[in-house]
């Protein structure tokens, strides 16, 4: 039974499917939220019409994320991507984001008992959850549609968050450099460098988690201004060889920053939600999101795109849109891996 690209059987009838049925089916969605180095760092508890959503520490990035910031910004991706997988049986999901202060791991609860039906766009953003992928270079010099940022930028105030356009070349270029810099002092240190090899899958592996060669370039891909991609190719040279080493650089497309008002576990997880939706809505018109955090895991230069280009705002996550072919594979863990019953046995799940 696939119950994922569309609800199917009983969960698209007028009959109430099982609570376990639309427990599995809301996972089997989350799970293809985009998260750090595709460490999905998350897992899920059900108990009756109530998901459970847990960061799972064990997959925090300790070198590079020591305070788990992305951890939870990946855990407000997958959130998001569940409440949009209950939109799309007709619930109305009623959420809790950390809803015990005690307890920082557990990241939301959601709910659902109310019914309405999903409005078109919900539609839409659903059937891009496991098509959208992440994408590294450059990108065709098209503009993004005026209309579009907009709702991107509407979208993500909806969810605590703002999206700000680096616009001006003095600006893309400041930015461009903090990424280079920071792309630049993360690859000579050894231990951080130890931890990013430890997420770049070989090829023929069969780890369902971590960022497979297909999902980047063989060689550094060069964009005008220049931002470089995550070191995944660094020590060997594997990677995708679509483009050709020696190609002209492409546009850098569309240079945003995410960001929000604070910087507490809260923020984070509203970032996450924000990020999701917006790639979710690019991906509807044909656009496509490079993501940099390279320089927000570095204290001094995180704090000057704070002051320099956030108006004092925190900036969350760096994204370049723009429209480009993409031929990465996703990976995910079986979404019966990730999900438990509140007793702590395992749900099964027979659609992966
Ligand atoms: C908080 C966060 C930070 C990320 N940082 C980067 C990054 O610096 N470079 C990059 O290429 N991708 C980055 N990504 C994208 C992930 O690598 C990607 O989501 C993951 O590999 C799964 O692939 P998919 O998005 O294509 O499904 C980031 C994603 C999240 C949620």
């Amino acid at each position: 039974m696939s119950v994922v690209s569309r609800p199917a059987g009983r969960l698209a009838g007028p009959e109430q499917p099982a609570l376990e049925e639309i427990a599995a089916y809301v996972v089997a969605a989350a799970v293809w939220a985009p998260s750090v180095h595709n460490t999905q760092p998350w897992w899920f508890s059900a108990d009756g019409p109530e998901l459970s959503l847990h960061a799972d520490a064990g997959r925090q990035l300790r070198v590079a994320d020591p305070r788990g910031r992305e951890m939870l910004i990946s855990c407000g991706a997958a959130l998001f991507t569940a409440r949009l997988a209950l939109r799309s049986l007709g619930y109305v999901p009623q959420t809790s984001v950390l809803p015990d202060p005690g307890e920082p791991f557990l990241v939301a609860r959601v709910s659902w008992q109310r019914r309405a039906a999903a409005a078109g766009y919900e539609q839409r953003l659903y059937s891009q959850v496991r098509r959208r992928r992440t994408h590294r270079g450059g990108f065709d010099h098209a503009p993004i549609p005026l209309d579009l940022v907009t709702t991107l930028q509407e979208g993500a105030e909806r969810d605590g968050a703002m999206i700000r356009i680096v616009r001006g070349a003095g600006n893309r270029a400041v930015l461009a450099a903090a990424v280079q810099t920071a792309e630049q002092a993360l690859e000579l240190d050894g231990i951080y460098a130890r931890e990013l090899a430890s997420w770049a899958t070989p090829p023929g592996s069969t780890r369902r988690d971590g960022v497979p060669q297909t999902a980047y370039s063989a060689w550094p891909e060069f964009t005008l201004p220049y931002f470089p991609g995550r070191g995944f190719a660094t020590g060997h040279r594997r990677g995708a060889t679509g483009i050709s080493p020696s190609a002209a650089p492409r546009s850098a497309g569309l240079a945003c920053i995410l960001t929000t008002a604070g910087d507490g576990l809260t923020d984070w997880v509203n970032a996450g939600q924000a990020l999701q939706r917006a790639l979710l809505t690019g991906a509807t018109c044909g656009v496509a999101a490079a993501l940099h955090s390279q320089p927000l895991e570095r204290a001094r230069l995180r704090e000057f795109l704070r002051t320099q280009l956030c108006d004092g705002a925190y900036p969350q996550l760096v994204l370049r849109l723009g429209s480009a072919a993409q031929t990465a594979v996703g990976v995910r863990r079986a979404p019966a891996s990730v999900l438990f019953a509140s007793g702590g046995e395992h749900l099964t799940i027979s659609d992966e």
